[in-house]
């Protein structure tokens, strides 16, 4: 398959700061356990914003940091398991909202927390034979509609937001990444509203380990496949869920600590969008320099996993 180009990127994230105090007053929780087992301090929930609405936010600023017209994109691919409709996809309301041309290729991914690396791979694979030369790549969520506020168990974990990223095909590189699934409904998942489990249930234990093996196995074949170690890497950027679990990944994989970056401080989980959101970041920052290799890793209900090597 051949390469990508990541040309910018955009975040979205939603005014309304939750802090672990705020949460301490609607559950029996409190700051230094869910700073202690998690490494989350706050989270930001939608007021008014639907899902798409973060969408369009990141994905505007993405446009407009290209400095590409809205003609020259071929394809939208929003990752999520958090739509506003059944049916419309987030892709097609936000194509309409942000007026990209029709004919292009609209879809959602729900492959829930590795939903932005399933899209990653997707869009490679679908713009090597597109005549516009841009894809855009969304992790969007609105997780707060579907947390039971009454579980101490998920509703201190989960945020709001979104992140995007403008994706161009690059002949002189060969795309690296790997995606797998292993089928398990019972761990953690989410029926959706008029079902008998609305809201996000988890065990979370069981979660935690599946995480740390398979977000560990993954980074290795995608290196193996690169033919790269570690130390050929500029950063890591591990699906956001929890701090403890990064941790053990960067024991497993003996990742430097200057080349991991962590931001789940302030967003809490945002599943699908957390990715990308650390990719704005960095980016801002600076810290995606040309040619820069990040290596992204991540899992989620389903259990899905993903991983992808992108060379900036
Ligand atoms: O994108 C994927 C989404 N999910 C994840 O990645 C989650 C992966 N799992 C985890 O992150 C961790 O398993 C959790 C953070 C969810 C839980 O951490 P843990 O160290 O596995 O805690 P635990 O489940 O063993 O719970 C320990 C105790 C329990 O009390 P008892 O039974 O020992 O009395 C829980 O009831 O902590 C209690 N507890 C809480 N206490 C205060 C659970 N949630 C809370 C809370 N505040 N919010």
């Amino acid at each position: 398959m051949i390469g990508i180009d990541l040309v910018s990127t955009g975040r979205a994230i939603p005014g309304n700061i939750i802090t672990n105090d705020d949460l301490s007053k609607i559950v029996d929780t409190n700051d230094e356990w869910i700073t202690s087992r998690t490494g989350i301090r706050q989270r930001n929930f939608c007021k008014e914003e639907k899902n798409w609405n973060l969408a369009y936010e990141a994905a505007s600023k993405a446009i407009e940091k290209a400095g590409i017209a809205k003609e020259e994109i071929g394809l939208l691919i929003v990752a999520t398991f958090t739509p506003d409709y059944q049916t419309p996809s987030v892709s097609c309301v936000l194509q309409e909202k942000l007026g990209l041309p029709s004919g292009i290729v609209a879809f959602d991914i729900n492959a829930a927390c590795s939903g932005f690396l399933y899209g990653l791979k997707v869009a490679a694979s679908l713009i090597e034979g597109q005549d516009k030369p841009y894809a855009l790549v969304i992790g969007s969520e609105q997780i707060s509609t579907r947390l039971d506020m009454t579980d101490r168990n998920t509703c201190v974990l989960f945020g709001d937001g979104a992140g995007a990223a403008i994706i161009k095909k690059n002949d002189n590189k060969k795309f690296v990444g790997i995606l797998g699934s292993e089928g398990n409904v019972e761990a953690l998942g989410c029926e959706g509203h008029g079902s008998d489990k609305p809201y996000v249930y988890m065990d979370g234990k069981k979660v935690f380990k599946f995480a740390v093996q398979n977000i560990t196995k993954v980074a290795k074949q995608v290196l193996e496949e690169a033919d790269l170690t570690v130390n050929d890497i500029d950063y890591v950027v591990c699906h956001q869920a929890n701090e403890r679990i990064i941790r053990s990944v960067q024991k497993f994989l003996d990742i430097p600590e200057e080349k991991l970056y962590i931001n789940i401080y302030n967003y809490g989980n945002t599943s699908a969008a957390s990715i990308p959101i650390v990719l704005d970041e960095m980016n801002e920052k600076g810290l995606l320099k040309a040619r820069a290799k990040v290596l992204c890793v991540g899992f989620g209900a389903g259990f899905t996993w993903g991983g992808v090597l992108l060379e900036v």
